[in-house]
């Protein structure tokens, strides 16, 4: 450990320290952990957390998007299903700046124009994003890589070696419960299962404390049981947090819709249908594109 890591990291948490502190009364999970805005704060007053205006994308002239348009709530579990190459990835990567559509808007809370902001810049805001392979730290334990994510900058290595705040610590055990971790917090992640690694992922996305997570096939690889835990858990997620869900398995959307949520339908980059899970699977245009197959 050299000084000036260490030094890094002290700062890091002397600022994080300090944000909390601000945050005060307000407190509890709006204390953003480890987060270093460099934009204005983004605003849920008027319930919607993300709004995607009539966004296209070409690649050499093929629309991967055209034209999608869609409303996510503050707290809502939103599931999107769609044959493949219908854009549902693309979506995902439009939100989080990674591919910058040709037009159209996406707004994150009523304030904040996510296409004015860099990749890094929207994680930070509050956006997280799951990809479909877990890539945690495999040599570092399992509270290490969650210790490690408290840190908005993960060169920071010295993050490993500051003490943690009781806060901090708190938001750990909050998150390993969450997870279904805590008898493993000691191990390495290399060792975990596929359906563990991929918690601990998810996990380390809460960390950050993130206002919207985008979730692309979570449990594509998973034993049903763990597919059922992490049902569980984005259930638990739902209401604190808005969350999209990117999913072919259908008994698992069926899990997390519960009969009565919303369920949105892509095909050739625009939305097909949207209703309850029951009402798409028996529309006839998606039984055509899609479910019929
Ligand atoms: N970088 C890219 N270059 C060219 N075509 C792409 C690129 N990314 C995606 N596509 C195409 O865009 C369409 C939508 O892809 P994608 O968003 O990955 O679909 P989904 O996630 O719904 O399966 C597909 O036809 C895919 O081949
Ligand atoms: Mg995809």
């Amino acid at each position: 450990m050299t000084p000036d890591l260490l030094e890094a990291g002290t700062q890091v948490r002397a600022e994080h320290a300090q944000r909390q502190a601000q945050a005060g009364s307000s407190g509890g999970r709006e204390a953003a952990f480890g987060r270093r805005l460099t934009v204005g704060e983004p605003d849920f007053a008027h319930g919607v957390a993300l709004y995607v205006e009539d966004i296209t994308v070409s690649f050499d002239g093929f629309k991967a998007l055209n034209a999608l348009t869609l409303t996510i709530n503050v707290g809502e579990l939103r599931c999107i299903i769609g044959p493949n190459g219908a854009g549902k990835t693309t979506m995902m990567d439009c939100i989080t700046g990674k591919t910058r559509p040709d037009s159209g808007r996406v707004h994150f809370g009523s304030t904040i124009d996510l296409l004015r902001l860099s990749e890094p810049e929207i994680a930070q805001i509050g956006v997280g994003r799951k990809f479909q392979k877990p890539t945690v730290y495999e040599q570092l334990t399992v509270f290490q890589n969650l210790e490690l994510a408290l840190s908005a900058d993960r060169r920071v290595r010295a993050a490993l070696f500051a003490r943690l705040t009781g806060a901090q610590r708190d938001r750990i055990d909050e998150v390993l419960a969450l997870i279904h971790l805590q008898a493993d917090v000691q191990r390495s992640a290399g060792l975990l299962s596929h359906g563990q690694k991929q918690w601990l992922e998810i996990g380390m996305l809460l960390m950050q404390d993130p206002k919207l997570l985008l979730l692309d096939e979570p449990v594509a690889g998973m034993t049903d049981e763990e597919t059922e835990r992490t049902a569980e858990l984005f259930l638990t997620l739902e209401g604190q947090h808005s969350l999209v869900v990117v999913e072919h398995d259908m008994k698992f959307v069926d899990q997390l819709t519960q009969g009565r949520k919303t369920v949105t339908v892509l095909h050739e980059g625009g939305v097909l249908a949207e209703g309850l899970l029951a009402d798409v699977q028996a529309n006839d245009k998606v039984v055509e594109v899609y479910l019929g197959r």
